[in-house]
């Protein structure tokens, strides 16, 4: 899913939030582990405060291992709890409820002690687009479970699904909008995907991803493509369109198509794990 949002989009969306927020005990944040900063909205911050607060680092797959580390304690520094994820594998939904448990010890403990049993925690996903919610709620929640329905004293309207005894998820995310009008911002959504190619200047997109992979991932390209890293950017990419007959219809080499397959190959994890921004700590 491609986004493109207007200033109606993000009002209606923070008001749903708002109230959507007033129903849950836990914000559980769905960032892209490949820019776990550029695909957060800092709004959620104060939509979210007061709430139990888990940040799933998702897409992890296609992320470099190390830096999901260090931004794993740069989140838990900042008081979150936070897990790295796969959502499209079912295999680590099991300890997803453990750290949701974890993360509200203090309510589950305040309901106990005043006498208040099997009162399930509750929760909401929330993220921007095509970072993965939908994917998360279906591998998390499964085929098994039944949808709770409408409840009296509960808004009217909202499903909720309820995982365990322990746990309840509202069952459409809430949708946060990303800070595009920052141009680095901007750039590293339009890397992984997020923003309409159509709208994009794929040869630039490639330029500055070229650059980026030069100086931080330095040899993957030459890996990959069997082209010099020492030339320059340009003359680098016009070498992957002959090594890789990216061809023109006049069999010359095709610079843009170049530049597509180098994007393609980075946003399907086949130039490597790679991970786009680092923490400033
Ligand atoms: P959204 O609700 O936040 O908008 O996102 P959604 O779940 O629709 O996921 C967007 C895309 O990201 C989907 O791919 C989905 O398969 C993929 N995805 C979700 N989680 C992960 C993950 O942890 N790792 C990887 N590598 N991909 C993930 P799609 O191409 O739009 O659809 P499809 O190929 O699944 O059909």
């Amino acid at each position: 899913m491609n986004f493109q949002w207007y200033p109606g989009h993000m009002t209606k969306a923070k008001r749903q939030m708002q109230e959507d927020i007033k129903l849950i005990d836990l914000v559980i944040e769905l960032v892209d582990a490949r820019i776990p900063l550029s695909s957060r909205n800092p709004d959620i911050d104060e939509l979210g405060k007061n709430k139990y607060r888990l940040i799933l680092m998702n897409k992890a797959d296609l992320a470099d291992k190390e830096r999901t580390r260090e931004w794993s304690a740069f989140f838990k520094e900042k008081g979150f709890f936070v897990v790295s994820l796969d959502a499209r594998s079912k295999s680590g939904m099991k300890s997803i409820t453990d750290i949701v448990m974890e993360a509200c010890k203090e309510k589950i403990e305040r309901d106990r002690k005043r006498g208040i049993k099997n009162r399930p925690v509750r929760a909401m996903v929330v993220g921007i687009p095509n970072v993965g919610k939908s994917t998360f709620i279906n591998s998390y929640a499964g085929k098994a479970c039944a949808k709770t329905g409408n409840k009296p004293g509960v808004t009217k309207g909202k499903q909720w699904i309820r995982l365990n005894k322990s746990v309840e998820l509202l069952d459409t995310p809430g949708i946060l909008w990303p800070k595009f009008e920052d141009q680095t911002v901007g750039l590293r959504l339009a890397l992984i995907g997020s923003i309409k190619d159509e709208i994009l200047n794929v040869d630039e997109l490639a330029v500055e991803l070229v650059k980026f992979l030069k100086a931080e991932y330095p040899g993957l390209l030459a890996q990959r493509y069997e082209v010099s890293e020492e030339n320059d950017i340009i003359e680098l990419i016009r070498a992957v369109a002959v090594n890789r007959k990216c061809l023109s219809k006049g069999g010359e080499p095709d610079y843009s198509k170049a530049a597509a397959l180098i994007i393609d190959d980075f946003r399907s994890g086949k130039l490597g794990h790679i991970t786009l921004e680092r923490p400033e700590i």
